[in-house]
C-alpha cells in the first residue's frame, strides 16, 4: 500500500485522541508538538511491518502511536539540548514556552507512549515493553554520545557511526519490530526486519546532518547551520579533516573549539570548507551505500515481491526527501 496511505489513517487516528487535559500547562505543550506534522515516517513504518506480517495493520495503530510519542519527547528533550530554535518550521517547546516546560511535559510524554502498551495482550505487551525499554536507553546513550562529541577533538567517523545508530536508528528499526511483534510473527522476520531498519536509519540521519548544512531553510523547519553552531562532530565534519588541506583544518578546528559571537560568518566558512572539498558528494555515497545496505537484508526475508517494493519505496522516498 501507499506510504501516504498509512500517514493518513495514522493521522486520523492520532486526532481522534483527546490531548490536552489538567494541568493545561503540562498538556497544552505536548498537543503543541503532535500537532506540528512531521513525517510520521515511524509510526508507518509499524503500520507497514504489520500488514507485511499479518492481515491487519489496524491493531499496530497503539504501537505505531507509542512510537510517534516517544520520538516527539525525543525532539522536545533534544531542542533543549541542542539549544534549537525552530521545529518543523514553528517555535520550539522550550521557546514557546519554557525550560521547565519542556522537561515535564517532556517527561509525560515518556510515560504515555509506554501506557499505549496496554493495549496489548500480555504476551505481545511484554515484547513491546521490552524492546522499547531497551531501545529508549539506548537512544539516551547516544545523545549522551552526541553530547559528549560536541568537545572532544578525537573523534573517528566509526565513534560517529554507533552513535547515530544509538541515538537514531535503532528506534526506526524498534518500529518496523514493534509491527512485526504485533503481527506475530516469526522472530527471524522480525529480527530481519530490525536490520533493514538499522541501516536505514543510518542512512537517515546521515541525510538529516546533510539537511542541516544544505537543505532549504524553506522546507527543512530546521535552523540551518545549527549543527555547525553547535559543533556537533558529522560525518560531513570528520570527513573534511580527514581529506582537506592543512589550512582548511586549522580553520574547521578553530571555529569548532569554541562558540562564536557570529554565527552567520563561522556557518559560512564551514560551509565553504565543505563545498570546496567534496563533502556533499561524500556525504551522498554514504547515504546511498547505508540505502542500498538495508536493501540487501530485503534479499533474506521471506516476504512477498510486493512488500519487499514497498519497503525499498520507502527507503527511496526517505532518501530523496528535503523535510
Ligand atoms: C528528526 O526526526 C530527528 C532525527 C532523528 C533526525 P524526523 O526527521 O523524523 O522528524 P519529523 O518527525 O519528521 O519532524
Ligand atoms: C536527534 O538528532 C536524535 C534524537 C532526537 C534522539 P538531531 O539533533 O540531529 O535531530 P534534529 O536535527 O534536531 O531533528
Ligand atoms: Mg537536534
Ligand atoms: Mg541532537
Ligand atoms: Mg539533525
Amino acid at each position: 500500500m501507499d506510504i501516504l496511505h498509512y500517514q493518513k489513517d495514522f493521522i486520523n487516528y492520532l486526532e481522534s485522541k483527546k490531548w490536552v487535559n489538567e494541568p493545561k500547562n503540562l498538556y497544552e505543550p505536548i498537543d503543541y508538538i503532535i500537532k506540528l506534522g512531521g513525517k510520521r515516517m515511524r509510526p508507518i513504518l509499524t503500520l507497514m511491518a504489520a500488514d507485511i506480517f499479518s492481515e491487519s495493520y489496524e491493531k499496530a495503530m497503539p504501537a505505531a502511536l507509542a512510537v510517534e510519542v516517544f520520538h516527539n519527547f525525543t525532539l522536545i528533550h533534544d531542542d533543549i539540548m541542542d539549544d534549537a530554535p525552530l521545529r518543523r518550521g514553528k517555535e520550539t517547546v522550550h521557546e514557546k514556552w519554557d525550560l521547565n516546560t519542556g522537561i515535564l511535559s517532556g517527561d509525560a510524554m515518556l510515560i504515555l507512549a509506554y501506557q499505549y502498551f496496554e493495549n496489548y495482550e500480555p504476551i505481545v505487551f511484554q515484547k513491546l515493553a521490552k524492546l522499547f525499554s531497551k531501545t529508549a536507553l539506548e537512544v539516551c546513550d547516544g545523545q549522551q554520545l552526541d553530547v559528549d562529541f560536541e568537545t572532544r577533538n578525537d573523534v573517528t567517523i566509526d565513534e560517529y557511526i554507533n552513535m547515530i545508530r544509538l541515538k537514531t536508528s535503532v528506534l526506526v528499526a524498534a518500529a518496523l519490530k514493534m509491527g512485526a511483534i504485533v503481527a506475530e510473527t516469526s522472530d527471524e522476520n522480525a529480527n530481519l526486519i530490525y536490520e533493514f531498519g538499522l541501516n536505514l536509519g543510518i542512512a537517515f540521519q546521515l541525510q538529516d546532518d546533510y539537511l542541516d548544512t544544505f537543505g532549504d531553510p524553506k522546507t527543512f523547519g530546521k535552523q540551518i547551520g545549527g549543527d555547525i553552531i553547535e559543533n556537533k562532530k558529522t560525518y560531513m565534519y570528520l570527513k573534511a579533516l580527514e581529506v582537506a588541506s592543512e589550512d582548511d583544518k586549522r580553520k574547521l578546528y578553530f571555529f569548532y573549539n569554541q562558540k562564536i559571537e557570529d554565527n552567520w560568518i563561522k556557518i559560512n566558512e564551514v560551509t565553504q570548507i565543505f563545498e570546496q572539498n567534496n563533502i556533499p558528494v561524500l556525504i551522498k555515497e554514504q547515504i546511498k551505500d547505508y540505502t542500498e545496505k538495508a536493501f540487501e537484508t530485503l534479499f533474506s526475508m521471506n516476504i512477498s515481491k510486493e512488500n519487499k517494493q514497498g519497503l525499498r519505496n520507502f527507503g527511496l522516498w526517505l532518501m530523496n526527501r528535503s523535510v
